[in-house]
């Protein structure tokens, strides 16, 4: 599982439930990525706290990787997760399957359940993205019986980031595709982030439909904001110095 994730107040809180989650699974590898210059101290010291095989990846989103006044988030961050997972198998040694997991959304464990069986991209609907109540393919009997979104149907796969997994064979064999690009190599436009990504690797008729027929298994939620006015900014916060420490410096 590839999860972005940046610095905000409620990091540590978000990636801990995350943790704990993918703590249940067995055999999962969580790579996290950080988009940042260095590696941080905080998320570090969560990796090594939290009881599941980690990778502790970074590379900070640039500023003028904007456009459409649209910064793309999590993107160079999942690129090089799926760099990380090519450099360490091979078209021979494939087993896996990968999931875009982000920092912020909540999993029920069946969605790691419901992925295990995947061949080549399975698919499920994911809670409150889209602005409608539940995202993503209706299945009926295990095929997809409709697409449900609140917009972009002309989207050729009108899914959010959480609501497939990708059989590491079929990444392996397209080893060029990655995310946030196109077909023809240009930037996706807003939105369009899952459906650039997949337009690549499956046929829309080849998707496995799962999870269960009538309930969200996975939920595009965001942790609010804490309201904090009476804090005022003060160089020696416990949670600044926490956010400052630089791993990667420390370590060397
Ligand atoms: C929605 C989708 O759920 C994302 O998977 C998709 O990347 C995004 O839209 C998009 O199309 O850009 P949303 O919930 O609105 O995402 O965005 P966030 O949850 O704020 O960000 C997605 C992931 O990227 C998170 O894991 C977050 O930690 C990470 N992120 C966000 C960064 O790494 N850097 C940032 O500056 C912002
Ligand atoms: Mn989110």
């Amino acid at each position: 599982m590839i999860t972005p994730t940046y610095a905000r107040l409620t990091q540590k809180s978000d990636l801990t439930s995350v943790c704990l989650t993918v703590m249940h699974v067995r055999k999962l590898v969580w790579i996290v990525v950080e988009d940042s210059d260095t590696r941080t101290y905080l998320v570090a010291k969560l990796l090594a706290r939290c009881k599941v095989s980690s990778v502790h990846l970074n590379v900070v989103t640039p500023d003028y990787y904007k456009h459409d006044k649209w910064k793309p988030r999590g993107v160079l961050q999942r690129n090089a997760g799926l760099s990380w997972i090519r450099d360490h198998h091979s078209i021979d040694n494939c087993s896996g399957v990968v999931y875009f997991g982000d920092d912020d959304n909540s999993y029920d464990l069946r969605v790691f359940e419901e992925m295990k069986e995947t061949k080549g991209v399975s698919v499920w609907p994911v809670a409150f993205s889209g602005g409608v109540k539940i995202e993503g393919p209706l299945c009926k009997d295990g095929v997809i019986d409709k697409w449900h979104s609140g917009w972009g149907s002309e989207r050729p796969f009108p899914i959010d980031m959480a609501g497939f997994a990708i059989h590491l064979c079929l990444l392996m064999r397209n080893p060029k595709v990655l995310i946030g690009r196109d077909r023809q190599n240009r930037l996706s436009k807003p939105g369009y982030l899952e459906s650039n990504l997949l337009e690549q690797l499956v046929d829309k008729d080849l998707l496995e439909c799962r999870g269960p027929p009538d309930e969200a298994i996975v939920w595009h939620v965001k942790t609010a904001e804490p309201d904090i006015p009476r804090e005022h900014n003060d160089p020696s916060d416990p949670l600044d110095i926490e956010w400052e420490k630089e791993y990667d410096k420390k370590a060397s």
